[in-house]
């Protein structure tokens, strides 16, 4: 396979928060990728840095009393050092307030504007007079014009859901300065991306370069109509670089973060002596970006627009993840799952987070969860129990001594782990690191299996069978060393400490071809400790925070953005009433797949009489019990308002938990012929989505549904 020249890199951390382990499954992810290629011989360098300009960081910068330049130096290390603390190493991490960064936006900008693809407009922003600022959405709270809820952000009501322009919101005031925002008109440089919408259609669509349901979300939701100018720049005051022969007028920071990529490959060049041209303007050289699925547009329209009219390599692939969630949820505060990098490291090993996303993460762009009780039960049942402990119980006997010289009868098991190594390279290379997991842990349970039915704990105490024992441990010790090398993307301490105790290099894909023989053992250390529920819950614990008091200056900044969770976070989302893309920034695709539908074709048409008979109605769960004589039924009593309540049996134990139903809204078919069942008389249904088992979705009105209130 001839060498490939692959540059990666990852969505670029805001300086406005500290990395958390939602930003981690796309760092961990990538990480892998970069030590799979390299495993493999490729030359590969991996490029990030922080994203630094935005109305965010220079708020927090007033607030502070500090420089920006002194905040984002702080993040800067901050983040450095927590990446390092979960083995991600880059080959430069970089900053984008730099002045390679400010070069080539000039360059890229000037490219844009000799294309003729740079027009002026006016727009219109809310403006806080006493803060000297525009305001982006973040910035501004109200009363929600919608359903009259007090204290809503600018662009959307928590309680009713709706969204809608901040000038809308009723006594609407800023979250800087509490005064009352006036509407001021300013011009801004916008792009015309759609004179590219050809390039585009053609870029996108083209196979490899966006996941398939990526490219159909693009088309369907951008590409299908004329492309909205882009909104690059902001009116003084803001952080960032200053438009040349613009004053006063400044970079969107979404116009100068992705050039970030490129600028921190020129430092690492300069430093480095590597001809830059080979890495940004070399047909051969690969361009990889790994990103979260809420910043798929800019990625897919923007990016290549801005590459493309400049000269730039195209990326090769855009990898795109899901979101993180927690126990099935989004992170939160106060739950204590919004859990920061840093607090992890103070309670877990990092490896067991590397192992634990790898083995979630697919190519797909479904969310991931992390489960608490899984996570240790992964961690404990298949990193030590399969694998480390495949060398703790055979590598004693042999420490001291060496491996037999000649390879001994395995039944076949090496030269399998051999031949398997190619469809576990070809998952790594897809992304889908949950597959590849599968496939290692399926040769560690083979392993296994062979040294409990040799047992060499016994054969160590007859001396007559010493050269059986070394056999034995031979043939261990060499199926481990395949496992560890197969797993070295994801848990590099593990790649060293099997260098270390079989005395011999871990750094090529093809070492698993050829089992290692006559070669020294030294003495086994601790490889990876068990985890521990109370170390985890002591975790959770130290990231619980009080719900804060509304403070206005709280909550201006801080990035709850989670490997892109929700776009509430930044300022450096543009304001949605801004004409920029005509894209709610918040964006990301939707990839509804076609299976369910299939599975349960649509029903015969009805007619609305029909239909009517049917009495469905929001109810409430007051209280709701495990069946024990059950495997799926929970019971449930609802209350229909007033005292008026019923009893059901639902079929969702072991999906819910029965205290956490108490309290919700369900919508509840009130005129079903009662059911007598074995544990009681079902009085209706629930009603729930899904095939059944623990694929089931109870339904629940919008807040704001009172128990009773009929659905029609
Ligand atoms: O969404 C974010 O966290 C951005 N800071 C990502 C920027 S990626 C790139 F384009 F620079
Ligand atoms: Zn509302």
């Amino acid at each position: 396979m001839s060498q490939r020249r692959i540059l990666v890199t990852s969505a670029l951390p805001y300086a406005n928060g500290h990395i958390h382990i939602g930003h981690l499954v796309e760092y961990i992810q990538t990480d892998i990728w970069v030590r799979f290629q390299r495993l493999r011989g490729h030359r590969c360098v991996y490029i990030c840095a922080d994203d630094t300009h935005g109305t965010a960081i220079m708020i927090r910068a007033r607030q502070e009393g500090r420089s920006e330049e002194q905040v984002i130096a702080d993040m800067h290390a901050a983040h450095v050092r927590d990446f390092a603390g979960f083995h991600i190493e880059f080959d430069n991490y970089g900053s984008t307030h730099s002045e390679e960064n400010r070069q080539l936006c000039a360059e890229i900008w000037q490219a844009l504007c000799r294309a003729g693809l740079v027009v002026q407009r006016e727009v219109s922003q809310l403006y806080d007079p006493v803060a000297g600022t525009f305001l982006a959405d973040r910035f501004v709270r109200g009363t929600c014009p919608r359903c009259g809820a007090a204290d809503q952000f600018g662009d959307s009501c928590d309680r009713c859901g709706s969204t809608y322009s901040p000038s809308e919101l009723v006594g609407a005031r800023s979250t800087l300065s509490g005064a009352t925002p006036e509407v001021r008109a300013a011009p801004h440089f916008f792009i015309q991306t759609e004179q590219l919408h050809d390039f585009l259609a053609e870029w996108t669509q083209s196979a490899g370069h966006l996941h398939e349901d990526v490219a159909h979300w693009v088309a369907a939701a951008f590409l299908s109509q004329p492309l909205r100018d882009w909104d690059v720049s902001r009116p003084a005051p803001y952080f960032g670089f200053e438009i040349p022969d613009a004053p006063g007028h400044y970079w969107y920071v979404w116009f100068d973060a992705p050039i970030g990529y490129i600028a921190s490959t020129l430092q690492w060049c300069r430093r480095s002596g590597e001809p830059f041209d080979l890495w940004w303007r070399h047909p051969e050289t690969e361009i990889h970006h790994f990103i979260g699925k809420d910043i798929t547009y800019f990625h897919t329209l923007f990016w290549p627009v801005m590459l493309k009219v400049a000269g730039f390599n195209l990326p090769r692939q855009v990898h795109i993840h899901g979101f993180l969630t927690v126990g099935g949820e989004k992170m939160s505060k106060s739950k204590g799952t919004f859990v920061l990098a840093s607090t992890y490291l103070k309670h877990l090993d990092p490896a067991w987070l590397r192992y634990y996303y790898a083995s979630k993460l697919t190519p797909k762009l479904d969310d991931l969860d992390l489960n608490l009780e899984e996570f240790v039960a992964k961690v404990n049942g298949d990193l030590v129990g399969k694998v480390v402990n495949l060398a703790s119980r055979t590598a004693r006997f042999v420490q001291g001594g060496t491996l037999s010289a000649a390879y001994p009868e395995d039944g076949g098991l090496f030269s399998q782990a051999a031949a398997e190594g190619d469809a576990i390279a070809d998952a790594y290379e897809a992304c889908d690191y949950n597959r590849a997991m599968r496939l290692i842990m399926a040769l560690a349970d083979r392993a296994n299996r062979y040294v409990e039915s040799r047992e060499p704990w016994t054969l160590a105490r007859d001396p007559s069978r010493a050269g059986e024992l070394q056999d034995v441990c031979t043939v261990a010790l060499n199926l481990f060393r395949q496992i560890a090398l197969y797993l070295a993307p994801v848990l590099p301490t593990l790649q060293k400490q099997t260098a270390e105790l079989l005395a011999a290099p871990l750094q090529r894909w093809e070492e698993a071809q050829r089992p290692l023989l006559g070669t020294a053992v030294a003495p086994f250390k601790h490889m990876l400790g068990r985890a521990d529920i109370k170390h985890v819950l002591a975790m959770i614990e130290e990231s619980r925070e009080q719900p804060a008091a509304a403070s206005p200056l709280a909550q201006g900044y801080g990035s709850t953005r989670q490997a892109g969770s929700v776009a509430s976070s930044a300022d450096s989302f543009a304001p949605r009433d801004d004409s920029s893309a005509g894209l709610a920034e918040s964006a990301a695709p939707h990839v509804d797949r076609a299976a369910p539908l299939a599975a349960e074709p649509l029903e015969a048409e009805i007619s609305f009489e029909d239909f009517s008979r049917i009495d469905l109605r929001v109810a409430r769960v007051i209280a709701a019990e495990d069946v024990p004589d059950s495997k799926k039924l929970l019971r449930l009593s609802l209350s229909l308002g007033g005292d008026v309540h019923r009893t059901v049996f639902a079929g969702i134990k072991g999906v819910y938990e029965p205290a956490s139903l108490v309290g919700r809204l369900v919508i509840y078919a009130a005129n079903l012929a009662p059911r007598q069942m074995r544990f009681g008389t079902s009085q209706g249904m629930v009603l729930a989505a899904g095939p059944g088992g623990k694929d089931i979705y109870l339904l629940s009105p919008d807040p704001g549904a009172q128990p009773g209130q009929r659905v029609h």
